[in-house]
């Protein structure tokens, strides 16, 4: 399927690592063109780019912490003195840090900072330009949003707010056909989650396949490909009337009946 992307610009935001780099490399394999937005500054980063570009790819980079306004700002002007316009946003960029209720409000308040603002502000700033091109935003959120997970009221409220301002967003865009969707990963292996295992259990091994083996589909968990496959989909021009929409990738961890696992 030609998704028709050849040329059109996408700032992905965390899009070096993890499932954004999984939504670089597929908008790459598209012909778009991409401006991740990561403070993952290094080799990771850079091989990426090197990569990409020695394949003909028109992939940049801005680095620099989100959780300014003032960053936000600086990646949508960037972007566009680089590409001259913007076709979509995919916020993505997001940490799941455990403030919890004993963690205190302090940490509560910069959870929502790190995890919620800039997906406003990049939206907000990047609006005339999203008008210009009738653009497509996905904000990926998570399954924490709507199942809980424990000790993490920061990121749980961040990914819910996320979810509330995909519906709204996509009904105050209606007029201008800018389409807002949702995509809610559940257990997906990158190194955010990679982290999160490795410093939360004894045996994070043996919890990882304890979590694969309650994956409803194939007993694994989703890979950064297919996350990337909802996303292009969502950006392209073939889901043009999808609009407000939560997609769940996640071998039917959320929906499905329990004894199924
Ligand atoms: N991996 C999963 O199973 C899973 C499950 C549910 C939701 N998610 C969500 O998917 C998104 C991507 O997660 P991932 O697992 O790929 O994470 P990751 O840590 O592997 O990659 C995220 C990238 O974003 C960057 N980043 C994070 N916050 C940033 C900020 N404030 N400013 C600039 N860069 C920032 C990180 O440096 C990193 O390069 C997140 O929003 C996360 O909440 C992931």
């Amino acid at each position: 399927m030609d998704l028709q992307l050849t040329d059109k610009v996408f700032i992905v935001t965390g899009g070096s690592k993890g499932i954004g780099e999984g939504i670089t490399r597929s908008l790459h394999a598209e012909g778009a063109s991409v401006m991740i937005a990561t403070r993952s500054e290094g080799a990771v980063t850079e091989h990426l780019l090197k990569e990409l570009r020695g394949e003909g790819g028109n992939v940049h980079v801005i680095y620099g912490d989100l959780d300014t306004s003032e960053q936000c700002k600086h990646v949508v002007a960037k972007t566009v003195e680089h590409f001259g316009r913007i076709d979509g946003l995919v916020n993505n960029a997001g940490v799941n840090d455990g403030a919890g209720l004993v963690s205190g409000p302090e940490a509560f308040r910069r959870s929502i900072r790190v995890n919620l603002f800039h997906y406003y502000d990049l939206v907000h700033y990047a609006l005339p330009w999203l008008k210009k091109s009738k653009g497509s935003v996905v904000n990926v959120s998570s399954k924490v949003a709507l199942t809980g997970q424990g000790g993490t009221s920061g990121y749980a409220a961040a990914k819910g707010a996320q979810l509330a301002l995909t519906r709204e967003w996509a009904a105050e865009l209606l007029p201008h056909s800018i389409r807002v969707n949702a995509v809610l990963p559940a257990e997906v292996m990158t190194p955010l989650y990679r982290k999160w295992l490795d410093s939360t259990f004894e045996n994070p091994m043996e919890k990882e396949r304890e979590i694969s083996a309650k994956i409803p589909l194939e007993k694994r968990m989703t890979t950064k490909s297919e996350m990337a496959a909802m996303v292009v989909f969502l950006l392209s021009g073939k889901s043009s009337h999808t609009t407000g929409q939560f997609l769940f990738v996640d071998g039917g961890y959320v929906h499905l009946d329990r004894s199924l696992t």
